[in-house]
């Protein structure tokens, strides 16, 4: 099965509404090679100047988190309606920023997946395991439980739309990348559960993409790996060089 690569930048709570547009235009004119997927996260502010440079152009506008109501009394968060509505094709949910920082469980992960998936957004499942969880040897225990809790109500005939991110909490903004074997070890367990959940040939069509300080220098070590099927990157895409560098792996 050859799955199409997916390059996702996710810029966090970074950028200026003109810092926005510009790197998204920078990162247009570095030319999106036709093999391959690109996508940007950009923060809300941004999204509608963002939406507007990539209107001509492959890549996806994304959101970075979404909500599982389509409207109410909610403060702070958002619809999914709202993101179709701002022109975002896909969502990351459930990222470790989330999860730790802001305490979102499994529960509220799979909501908002299955929000996003009713809404026709595609989401982006991210799942992690922290230091301490991979030195006491439940890595894949941690994985097992955050991908199941995420896809509890995911039919199999929406599965084949769902990426997954492996992104090792020890590795975000850590300067640390895990090594090729680790990223590919994980990645086989993972498509093996997926097998398991949803039929074969469903489970081959998922993206699995790795995230956690993929830079220019190693981005095509880890995209020559069987079951690396993209990347998501947080500090590397917020330079438009190392990010056009990135989406051009491999050439
Ligand atoms: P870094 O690339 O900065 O490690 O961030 C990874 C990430 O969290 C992407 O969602």
């Amino acid at each position: 099965m050859n799955r199409r690569p997916l390059i996702a930048g996710n810029w966090k709570m970074h950028l200026t509404i003109a810092e926005a547009e510009a790197l998204a235009r920078a990162i247009v004119s570095g030319g999106i090679p036709a093999d391959r997927d690109v996508m940007l996260a950009p923060p809300y502010t941004a999204m509608a100047a963002v939406n507007k440079v990539l209107q001509d152009s492959p890549v996806f506008l994304a959101s970075q988190h979404s909500g599982w109501e389509d409207k109410g009394a909610f403060t702070g968060e958002i619809s999914p309606v709202m993101l179709k509505d701002a022109g975002c094709s896909m969502a990351i949910i459930g990222h470790s920023e989330r999860r730790h920082i802001f305490g979102e469980s499994d529960q509220h992960v799979n909501q908002r997946l299955t929000g996003a998936l009713r809404h026709g957004l595609v989401p982006i499942l991210c799942i992690g395991e922290t230091l301490e969880e991979r030195e006491a040897n439940q890595t894949f225990n941690v994985l097992e439980t955050q991908l199941r809790g995420g896809l509890i109500g995911v039919a199999s005939s929406e599965a084949d739309k769902l990426v997954i991110a492996y992104e090792p909490v020890w590795a975000i903004g850590t300067g640390k990348t895990a090594s090729e074997d680790q990223v590919q070890e994980v990645h086989a367990f993972l498509r093996t559960l997926l097998e398991k959940m949803y039929e074969k040939d469903i489970a081959s069509q998922i993206r699995i993409l790795y995230g956690g300080s993929v830079k220019p220098d190693n981005v095509d070590a880890l995209m020559s790996r069987e079951d690396v099927d993209g990347a998501l990157v947080g500090g590397a895409a917020l330079q438009a060089e190392s990010f056009i560098r990135i989406i051009h792996f491999n050439q």
